[in-house]
């Protein structure tokens, strides 16, 4: 009975293009931008770039041969493949974590909303580049606008989450990741072209290695896990949803390589961009919301329909990448909550939508009039982003690599990345030799090194 409700995705592009849509979010056109901006540049993109390819693949490997193995949903995976053993805490925690990034993602992703609304209204048209920052800050800051977004955001969520996973991803992430791909290049291209872009170009491709610090390796590493959606446990999931001839090394270097395109495609938009309107790269959370509005005017000045649509068309799809990415953190907690305490799918939604529309209201109150209210030094939006990116993201993916380097059977491992069998995969050696050595220890090398043990 239970089987049968699992959910399963139809076709092999529409598990990588799903597992894509995860990974493809704000994390990579409004997080990457302002933490590459906050730790230098180039610099920061190279480390990312090592982080992607020692732990984020690797790891996401592990996720899914976990998932796919135990066909199970990311709280109880663990239990069923290590029955009565603590191992079943990794992926509890990997559901609150999804629950807390949910909370505050849908913040930003409310913002989208907003700006929808005013590329809409052509109310950019009649912007100056100082008015984009004011406006942003009097909006962000506002008590009830941007908490009605989050809202309206999370109900979306639910709403595709009730009806069922598969096919409002799988058709939605076909058609819009293609178009988000294409808008994007055109994009980069328009803003490499604006009068002082160069300084952007210099800032994202001369990497100045004396501005490389402990911070820098875990802003790298965090958001190497955040981007890939790796560390929680929604490739546990997404990986019980796959068939049994779904090629899982495939699946995980598409998704990497297509995420990894999308968030450096972004700093050529972003940067280019914020250097030619004299917005400092290294502003934050704001950077794409306040740079980009302007760059379509400034693009796009002469010809006013062209900036229009630009401007309607991006804030469409970044809410569209967003939604991808909402539903799959939805997903973890809501099949938890369904499979584990046989509660409907719509009444597990329901309890999970309600959690987060508490937290994310909070989160956005945080940046406005509760913004003296801190925890440790951080707003809860900056607390929220934080933790889950830089700790139990990290912590998630040492202890996922951990248990299929170690404990996990290695016939069990062999068999998933090769199809029991059917497949060549050369590179086996090394992908249990980085999940059993490197990445852990790489990981406890980060955290050590930014407590200044090392
Ligand atoms: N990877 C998503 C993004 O880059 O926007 C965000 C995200 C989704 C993070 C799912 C973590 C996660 F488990």
């Amino acid at each position: 009975m239970e089987k049968k409700e699992r959910a399963g995705f139809s076709s092999k592009l529409g598990v990588i293009l799903a597992s894509a849509g995860s990974a493809v979010g704000l994390g990579n056109i409004w997080r990457f931008p302002y933490e590459a901006g906050n730790h230098g540049g180039a610099a920061f993109i190279l480390v990312y770039l090592g982080c992607v390819l020692m732990l984020g693949i690797p790891i996401m490997l592990a996720e899914l041969i976990i998932g796919r193995q135990a066909r199970a949903n990311t709280g109880e995976a663990f239990d069923k493949l290590a029955p009565g053993t603590p191992w079943k805490w990794v992926g509890l925690v990997g559901v609150l974590t999804g629950i807390l990034i949910l909370s505050y993602y849908s913040v930003v992703a409310g913002w989208t909303l907003e700006f929808i609304g005013e590329a809409v209204t052509n109310s950019f048209a009649d912007k100056q580049a100082g008015d984009f920052i004011q406006s942003f800050n009097a909006f962000t800051t506002n008590s009830w606008r941007p908490v009605i977004w989050t809202v309206t955001f999370l109900l979306l969520t639910h709403f595709i989450i009730v009806r069922g996973v598969e096919k409002g991803i799988e058709k939605s992430s076909k058609i819009m990741m293609p178009v988000l791909f294409l808008l994007m290049i055109l994009m980069a291209v328009c803003t490499a072209l604006l009068p002082g872009a160069g300084a952007g170009l210099t800032f994202l491709l001369k990497p100045d290695f004396g501005k490389v610090n402990a911070d820098v390796f875990l802003g790298a590493m965090g958001q190497a896990f955040f981007s890939l959606s790796v560390g929680m446990g929604v490739l546990i999931t997404y990986g019980s949803y796959f068939k049994k001839d779904t090629n899982l090394t495939k699946t995980a270097f598409s998704v990497g390589m297509i995420d990894t395109l999308v968030a450096i495609l972004s700093g050529f938009i972003i940067f280019p961009a914020a250097f030619a309107v004299g917005v400092e790269p290294d502003s934050g959370s704001g950077l794409v919301f306040i740079t980009l509005p302007n760059v379509f005017q400034q693009a796009f000045g002469e010809i006013p329909v062209l900036a229009y649509i630009f401007s309607v068309m991006f804030y469409l799809l970044l809410a569209l990448a967003a939604l991808t990415s909402t539903i799959s953190l939805h997903e973890v907690a809501t099949s938890y909550l369904h499979e584990h305490y046989r509660l409907t799918r719509k009444r597990a939604a329901t309890w999970v939508t309600t959690a987060c529309i508490i937290l994310a209201t909070l989160c956005s109150l945080s940046l406005g009039v509760g913004k003296n209210m801190t925890i440790f030094g951080f707003t809860l939006f900056n607390l929220f982003d934080n933790i889950t990116a830089k700790v139990l993201l990290p912590v998630g993916g040492f202890f996922i690599s951990i248990f299929v380097g170690w404990y996990l059977d290695k016939n069990v491992v062999r068999s998933e990345l090769t199809n029991g069998g059917t497949l060549r995969l050369p590179i086996y050696q090394l992908i249990v030799f980085i999940l059993k050595f490197l990445a852990p220890i790489a990981i406890v090398c980060i955290f050590a090194n930014e407590l200044g043990l090392l």
